[in-house]
């Protein structure tokens, strides 16, 4: 009985450290793994822009958004959550950093699209500083582990001025 008892301890105590070894071989693996990202966003058509009642200008947009991110797949990636967030700057704030469209990527198969997507959060300034402005495309990812960090990247991918008028 007393010997029962101590070799399930031992066993237990066992399985704990190869878990513990694996998982740190996991996140050490990922620390290794550079990925190399392709990207491709660009505006096909301005639908709306307007300053709201508010004071702020406020941007509805058409983009055509490509991507192959396979590379940031391991076998430790449980999903990768990317983000494209439209950056610009203005003298209240050097950078102004606006998501205007997310997707989780469930797995590897999923990693390489292309698409034509209105933007899911609309581009609004904190004032009316947009008309004319040149705004930067930059494509962001958080790529979540079964074990170990979180990783994050980030990629600028093109540029573009918004119109100089309302519409
Ligand atoms: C969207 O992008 C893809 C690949 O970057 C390109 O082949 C396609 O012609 C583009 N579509 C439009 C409407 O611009």
């Amino acid at each position: 009985m007393h010997s029962f008892v101590y070799r399930l301890n031992t066993l237990v105590t066992f399985a704990a450290v190869i878990l513990a070894v694996l998982c740190g071989a996991a996140s050490f693996l990922d620390a290794f793994n550079s990925p190399s990202v392709r990207a491709h966003a660009e505006v096909i058509k301005f639908n709306r822009f307007r300053k709201q009642l508010s004071g702020n200008d406020e941007v509805s947009l058409t983009l055509n958004i490509s991507m192959d991110l396979r590379s940031l797949f391991t076998w430790n990636t449980k999903q990768v959550f990317v983000f494209l967030a439209a950056e610009y700057e203005t003298s209240k704030n050097s950078l102004n950093q606006i998501s205007l469209w997310d997707y989780i990527i469930p797995d590897k198969d999923h990693a390489k699209f292309q698409a034509q997507v209105a933007n899911k959060y609309p581009l609004i300034d904190q004032g009316s500083n947009l008309r004319g402005k040149k705004v930067e495309f930059v494509l962001h990812w958080h790529v979540m582990p079964w074990t170990g960090r979180m990783i994050e990247g980030k990629m600028a991918v093109s540029n573009f001025y918004l119109p100089e008028a309302y519409t």
